[in-house]
């Protein structure tokens, strides 16, 4: 019998953190445009809560959301953001923190407190909440009482808490987040979101009168491309 194993699949991956590593690189740069472009749809109404998602999977949900929160938080506001895709967690790898506890715990277990959850990532006014044990039941948590009575405790504590989802063409949780949050942002990428998919990604979200404030383009072709952003 061979002693050699497959080595076990990561589960999830860490995802880039340009703003952090290069901040005066053109990519830094247009997350610096799209934290702008978001200001001034602040202006009109409270925009408290921001979820990014997208129609598909791998359209760079969780990079430009770990990139926006950077942003933010160098601008100096208390910035939240939260691994609420418990289907394929990304924060606890890419800031490199604990996932024992997260998200599923502080919804499924009476006995965790937020002051549990939220850890601090080395970088002035950013927290996050990672995921916590993949649950059975993602979207009856997220679709909780205690997921709304969250949602306010966090929106007392922070200036602008963002919500890393999953694609909301595959599975309802990201329907339901953006009918909580504040704003909804869609990333689109360059050769990978497809127009159909975009388009039912819209109705569903129009569905649940989600406020879309507007639409990353996350381009692929080369790194300048990256991060557009289109406010409607
Ligand atoms: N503009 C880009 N150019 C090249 N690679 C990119 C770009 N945007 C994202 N990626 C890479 O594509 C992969 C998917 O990105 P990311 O994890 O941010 O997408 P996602 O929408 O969150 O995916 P999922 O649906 O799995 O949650 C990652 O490996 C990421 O580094
Ligand atoms: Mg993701």
């Amino acid at each position: 019998m061979s002693k050699l194993r497959q080595p076990k699949r990561q589960e999830t991956k860490a995802v880039s953190l340009i703003t952090m590593a290069d901040k005066s690189s053109p990519v830094s740069e247009q997350y610096r445009t799209i934290r702008t472009n978001i200001q001034y749809a602040m202006v009109d109404r409270e925009l408290k809560t921001l979820v990014v998602t997208s129609s598909g999977p791998g359209e760079g949900k969780s990079t430009s959301s770990a990139n926006i929160a950077i942003v933010f938080a160098n601008a100096g506001q208390k910035v939240l953001l939260v691994d609420a895709d418990m289907r394929k967690p990304t924060i606890a790898k890419t800031f490199a923190v604990s996932n024992t506890r997260g998200l599923s715990s502080l919804l499924s277990n009476r006995n965790t407190s937020l002051e549990q959850v939220v850890q601090p990532v080395g970088i002035d006014n950013l927290s996050v909440i990672t995921s916590g044990p993949k649950p059975p039941n993602p979207s009856e948590l997220l679709g909780s009482v205690k997921m709304n009575q969250l949602i306010k405790d966090l929106k007392r504590e922070y200036d602008l808490v963002i919500f890393d989802m999953p694609p909301v063409v595959t599975v309802t949780d990201a329907q339901i987040v953006a009918s909580k949050a504040d704003g909804t942002m869609l990333v689109v990428r360059e050769n990978v979101s497809k127009k159909d998919s975009m388009l039912k990604a819209k109705t569903l979200l129009q569905m649940v009168n989600a406020n879309v404030i507007g639409v990353i383009y996350n381009g692929a072709k080369n790194a300048s491309d990256q991060g557009y952003y289109y406010g409607n």
